[in-house]
Formats: structure tokens, sequence, C-alpha cells
């Protein structure tokens, strides 16, 4: 039996499929760093001091920087065959602390070819989970992928 790397093309994704990332270990660094690059300087992200008084009893990752780290584990998935990110909505259940290492199982939710583009939409659903296996986020991503690399050749109509 042979096993196709990644990444994936529209065609080699099926619904119901499911893929496991790597795990990674959420830093303060990546936390300070987040801050810096969006500005999102909160103190529930920043300041030990008032977290510690919050029902997170502690500093806890941005939302948005759980969503983008998550996003970045699926990726070699579609590295190379992504013509376009379209949509992503998200849940955040439980919080996410520094020390915390997190992993995201992605599932082929539904597919369809597109009319302009070779290759079509799938929309993706991420769960992302924790060392305890709890999940931390739902995210659902809407992909345009080609069904080759996506070059500009991909494109059938103008
Ligand atoms: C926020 C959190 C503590 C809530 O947990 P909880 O108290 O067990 O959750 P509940 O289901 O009882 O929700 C509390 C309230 O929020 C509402 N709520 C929860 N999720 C919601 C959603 N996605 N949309 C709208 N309302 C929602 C509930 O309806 C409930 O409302 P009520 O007080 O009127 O009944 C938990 O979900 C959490 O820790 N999430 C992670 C948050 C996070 O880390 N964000 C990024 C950093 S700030």
């Amino acid at each position: 039996m042979s096993i196709k790397l990644p990444p994936y093309t529209f065609d080699d994704f099926q619904v119901g499929m499911k893929i496991k990332s790597q795990g990674l270990t959420i830093t303060e660094t990546h936390i300070i760093q987040f801050a810096e690059l969006t500005g999102d300087y909160n103190p529930l992200h920043i300041n030990e001091i008032f977290a510690k008084d919050t029902i997170f009893e502690g500093r806890v990752a941005h939302g948005l920087l759980t969503l983008s780290i998550a996003f970045g584990l699926f990726v070699p998935l579609v590295a190379g065959t992504t013509i376009a990110l379209l949509e992503v909505s998200s849940k955040f259940l439980k919080p996410v602390k520094i020390g915390d290492t997190i992993y995201v199982i992605t599932e082929v939710v539904d597919k369809r070819p597109s009319n302009k583009y070779n290759g079509g939409v799938i929309t993706f659903k991420h769960e992302v989970k924790n060392q305890n296996e709890e999940t931390v986020a739902i995210i659902e991503t809407k992909l345009l992928l080609a069904r080759d690399l996506a070059l500009k050749k991909n494109v059938l109509k103008h």
C-alpha cells in the first residue's frame, strides 16, 4: 500500500476523512509576539497579576492566537494546493494556557467543484485539542483548493 504525502489536492480530500496534526506547546513567547504583532494587549494575556483574579486564574492565549496556531498546524496538508482561504469561524470552549500542548484533528465535511477554477471549495472542521484530549476550540474553514499546484494555470474561466 502506498500513502500519498501532503500537500493534498482538491481530489485527494474525501468527505469524512480525518487527519491529525502534530502537537505544539504554547509558550509565553507566542503570547507576547502575538500581542506585539496585533496590538492586542488585553491584560488577560499579558498581565499575570490581573489574570490571576479572573475566571481563568492566570494568563490565557488570545483566542485568535489559538486559531492562528491551529490553522498553522493544519496548513502542511494544503501548502501549495491552496488557491485561497475563503471563510473562517470558530468557537473557543476552554482556555489555552502557557505550557499547554495543542494539536488539531481536521475533518473534511463538504466539497464541491468550482466552475471558475480547476479545483473546488472544501469545508473543513478543525477540532483543537489539548494534552488532556479536551477540545479547546472548534474551527470551521472553507478553502478553495486546486486539483494540482495552485498556480495561475488553474483558472478555467475569466
Ligand atoms: C468562556 C468559558 C469560561 C465559558 O464556560 P462555561 O461558563 O462553562 O460556559 P457556559 O456554556 O455556561 O456559558 C456561559 C454563558 O456564555 C454563553 N455562551 C457560551 N458560548 C457561547 C457562544 N459561542 N455564543 C454565545 N453565547 C455563548 C452561554 O449561553 C452562557 O450564557 P448565560 O450566562 O446567559 O447562560 C469557556 O467556554 C472558556 O474557557 N472558553 C475559552 C475562552 C478563551 O480562552 N478565549 C480566548 C481568550 S480570552
